[in-house]
């Protein structure tokens, strides 16, 4: 189902036949990629479950599962190729607006305290940092040292 259309790009929910694109944006963005049986289990388990399409090939995803009236944003990639156009911005606001939806009122996520991107990202959506875990990340970027994860919520 396309439930947004801006210009070029179009937004859907992730079909099982879009995860061989799905985990190779995945594989490309991160360290410790979610395996198939991941993705797959996310979608059987209801997670809320996004692809962004641009001139029909997928160029970014984002998964969220909802408990109750908070949500956890689990992961938001794009293509290497296709950052910094807002793709990521819109998959946010779609995912926002279904969550909300669902009755979620917060949306809390982690992040590896390295991830100046994503944390640039998530400020510019207006997530605020809410605390730290420290050494939660295997292999952080320093030397293989474990590391830190920001934890980041917004109010919908
Ligand atoms: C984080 C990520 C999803 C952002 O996707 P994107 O499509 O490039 O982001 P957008 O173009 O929608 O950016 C929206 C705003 O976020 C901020 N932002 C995004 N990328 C940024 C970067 N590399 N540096 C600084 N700010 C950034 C900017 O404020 C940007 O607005 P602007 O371009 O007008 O300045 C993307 O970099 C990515 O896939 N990273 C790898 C995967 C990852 O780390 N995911 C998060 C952890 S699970």
């Amino acid at each position: 189902m396309t439930s947004l259309n801006f210009a070029t790009t179009t937004i859907a929910l992730m079909q099982p036949q879009d995860l061989p694109a799905v985990i190779e944006i995945e594989r490309q963005s991160n360290s410790h990629p979610w395996t198939e049986r991941n993705f797959r289990d996310a979608i059987t388990s209801g997670y809320l479950s996004l692809v962004a399409r641009e001139h029909g090939e997928i160029c970014a995803f984002a998964i969220a599962r909802a408990v109750v009236d908070e949500a956890e944003l689990l992961l938001i990639a794009v293509a290497p190729s296709q950052r910094r156009q807002g793709v990521a911005a819109l998959l946010w606001i779609e995912l926002a607006q279904r969550l909300q939806i669902t009755g979620a009122t917060k949306v809390f996520l982690e992040v590896r305290a390295s991830n100046v991107p994503a944390r640039s990202f998530y400020a510019s959506r207006g997530f605020s940092q809410v605390g730290v875990r420290k050494n939660y990340y295997p292999n952080g970027v320093h030397n293989g040292d474990r590391e830190h994860a920001v934890q980041m919520q917004v109010t919908l």
